[in-house]
């Protein structure tokens, strides 16, 4: 992995843990963590909308080195979009990743392929990092689609944008059928779909655009499967859902290199 690659774990809690226990999750996590977990890994957290206040102000306070992340937001900056949050606010409280198109919400709340596109531009048009889900379900592997779908989906969501803006962000893999299920993609199914990913961001975008861009795999991943995960050559990082809910947990995978 070229050092222009630091790896990138990512804890997504979705909609898990009030603001009193974002704060002392954050807490246990940052006295887990040590300064050579951050040298050598990008760690984000990404709790729910209504705890970024509080976790980006102990952040702030006790000098932590955790990164402060959203699950989502709106394309525009205001209007009249009830339930929204848009990228500027976010940014405003020193938000510096966003999750964008999670299966999750393309399967529960109806989003496509062009909304979040509009997303991953307006988030780095405020200045931060989209990490841009794709994945496919079990029925689109089993019929040997998933990367037809993948590739579609990649495609679509980074339209428009240039290689440097593809070079600056990160995708994550995350095959439906893995999420919250237990049931990890095997490291080769994981490596193959990632390098697929990396060559369609090669053929749109260049070289150097496939270079950096980060790719991370979602889906059960715990303390047990990090290591051999991260040992692929085309697997920068990992984004963390069910496991980064434990700080004891989460900051065991941060910590692979050990294991
Ligand atoms: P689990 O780690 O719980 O399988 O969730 C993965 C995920 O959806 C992260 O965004």
């Amino acid at each position: 992995m070229p050092a222009a690659r630091k790896p990138i774990i990512s804890g997504n809690w979705k909609m898990h843990k009030n603001h009193f226990e974002a704060i002392q999750a954050v807490q246990k996590l940052h006295y887990r963590l040590d300064g050579d977990d951050h040298e050598s890994v990008i760690v984000t957290v990404h709790p729910p909308f209504t705890d970024l206040r509080s976790v980006q102000t102990v952040i702030e306070a006790d000098r932590m080195k955790i990164e402060l992340g959203a699950q989502n937001c709106h394309w525009e900056d205001h209007g009249a979009y009830t339930g929204e949050v848009s990228p500027s606010m976010l940014a405003k409280l020193d938000v510096s990743y966003v999750i964008v198109g999670h299966s999750e919400r393309r399967q529960l709340f109806a989003e496509t392929d062009e909304s979040v596109n509009l997303k991953v531009k307006a988030v780095q048009a405020a200045g931060m990092v989209p990490i841009m889900c794709c994945g496919e379900t079990l029925e689109q592997r089993e019929d040997g689609e998933a990367e037809s779908w993948v590739e579609g989906q990649i495609v679509a969501g980074l339209s428009g944008l240039g290689g440097a803006e593809v070079a600056s962000l990160v995708v994550a893999y995350e095959p439906i059928w893995a999420i919250g299920t237990g049931r990890t993609a095997t490291s080769e199914d994981a490596q193959a779909m990632c390098g697929h990913i990396r060559g369609v961001v090669r053929g749109a975008f260049g070289e150097d655009a496939a270079a950096q861009v980060r790719i991370q795999y979602g889906g059960s991943v715990k303390p047990g499967n990090i290591a051999e995960l991260m040992s692929q050559a085309d697997i920068d990082g990992a984004l963390v859902g069910g496991a980064s809910l434990e700080p004891d947990e989460f900051a065991a995978i941060v910590q692979y290199r050990n294991h």
